[in-house]
């Protein structure tokens, strides 16, 4: 029997999220150059270097997606704001931007749905990315004032406000591993985006409470980590990548210190007195956004650089991702959170779905795959709960089919179908599964 909204408590939040760069077509309404631009305009970096000009034309059909939000009885939307739209060179406003969130935020409010907004989810204005980006300190400064000017325009009326999506993409995959904007492959600038990430945080948090802002969180991605086998070096690999990607940015923001660990790697590689720091990076919050998808499984690569490990696939299916469907591991992390660093936190569930190589067939695409992916994730989120975790919503990830980052087009992750030559929205099987669920008269 599938589970309902009223197997979880009275106000708990469903919704499902996007992004900006991933959406809304970045050719659109006077928005900068970003990173992602030149990242995909470089060869070997993206599945038919796809870029993000035009993508799903959100900028323009936005009033009937946030109706299929509604239509599917959703209470809650999670988008982003693209500081590349508001401020294309970094620095200065466009109005057109500002203007377009404005009347993005009132449609949500006319459908009853709650928006909740993400300030950084990637797009780095170019004029930034030339002056170093993440690896320049100035950057955290800039973003405050990037948060402080969209705040401004709609902060009024959104209920919550998550500063960064997603730090360990943001500094590792991006400067360690090269597989995202800006693409470099330095443990120097990883180590110092690392730390700037969550210093922009910090900063842009600390102004928005100066402004009086309420409801203020960060969107953290976890992995479900193992080691491939029990023996002490695959073990040890193991708890270096649970340090590098788990650790790292909720110890923290939840306790103002990096794991020693990790800092044995990165240690020479840190900025200058970025101690003095941590204070700023670990200021009170509202709310932890957890975005989880697969677990990992490790064994050490005494070979390769330090942190000496690699992945090895696990034995469960896969998605079109090529990641293993593990919802325990939703389970784990949420009360492994809830014990170990946040107690009573308030958490939402950011981000959890599925890519699938869905195909239309008269009209219909029957997604039954990703339908039991979607309750099998709600099903864990429950078992959390029931532990104590303090779960509070549930944002599928994505509304849309939509721009994959690396992949391109090709990774369908969406409730709806987009046809990315017409545009034709189609919403798929687990939509209506997912809208049945949520219906409050069930
Ligand atoms: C997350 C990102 C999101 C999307 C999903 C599949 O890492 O936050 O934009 O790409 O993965």
């Amino acid at each position: 029997m599938a589970l309902s909204r009223f197997d979880f408590p009275a106000g708990f939040v469903f919704g499902a999220a996007t992004a900006a760069y991933q959406i809304e077509g970045a050719q659109f309404g006077g928005a900068g150059p970003c990173h992602w631009d030149s990242f995909a305009a470089t060869p070997g970096n993206v599945v038919r270097a796809e870029d993000g000009a035009r993508a799903c034309d959100h900028y323009h059909h936005w009033p009937a997606d946030l109706d299929l939000l509604r239509a599917a009885n959703m209470d809650a939307y999670r988008f982003s704001t693209s500081w590349a739209r508001v401020m294309p060179d970094g620095v200065t406003v466009n109005p057109e931007g500002l203007d377009f969130y404005d009347r993005l935020v009132d449609g949500m409010l006319q459908r009853g749905l709650k928006p909740f907004q993400t300030l950084y989810h990637w797009e780095l204005p170019s004029a930034l990315a030339d002056r170093g980006g993440w690896a320049n300190r100035d950057t955290c400064f800039y973003f405050a004032d990037f948060a402080e000017t969209i705040t401004r325009r709609i902060g009024d009326r959104v209920a919550s406000i998550a500063t960064i999506n997603e730090p360990w993409c943001v500094a590792w995959l991006s400067h360690f591993l090269g597989c995202h904007a800006p693409g470099h492959r330095d443990i120097r600038a990883a180590a110092r985006a690392m730390h700037h990430i969550l210093l922009a945080h910090g900063a842009a948090t600390q102004r928005l409470r100066g402004m009086g802002q309420d409801n203020l969180g960060i969107v953290l991605n976890f992995e479900a980590v193992e080691a491939a086998s029990d023996t002490p070096a695959d073990q040890a690999a193991a708890d270096r990548q649970d340090g590098i990607f788990n650790q790292w940015f909720i110890q923290a923001i939840s306790q103002g210190s990096y794991p020693a660990h990790v800092l044995q790697g990165l240690g020479p590689h840190m900025p200058a007195d970025w101690q003095d720091d941590m204070a700023l990076i670990s200021q009170k919050l509202d709310w932890l956004g957890v975005n989880y998808y697969t677990r990992n499984i490790v064994e050490h690569a005494p070979a390769s650089a330090w942190p000496h490990l690699r992945s090895v696939a696990g034995p469960r299916p896969k998605t079109q991702m090529g990641w293993e469907i593990y919802p325990e591991g939703l389970r784990a992390t949420l009360t492994r959170l809830h014990r170990d660093y946040i107690g009573d936190l308030p958490i939402y569930v950011t981000e959890n779905g599925m890519a699938n190589a869905d195909e239309i067939a008269a009209g219909e695409i029957p997604d039954a795959v990703r339908e039991a992916f979607l309750f099998a994730h709600l099903q864990a989120t429950k078992d959390a709960m029931a532990k104590g975790a303090q779960v509070k919503g549930f944002f599928y990830w994505s509304l849309l089919d939509n721009y994959e980052w690396a992949e391109g087009y090709e990774k369908r992750f969406g409730l709806v179908h987009v046809d990315f030559e017409t545009l034709a929205r189609t919403p798929k099987a687990s939509y209506h599964a997912f809208a049945r669920a949520l219906a409050s008269n069930a």
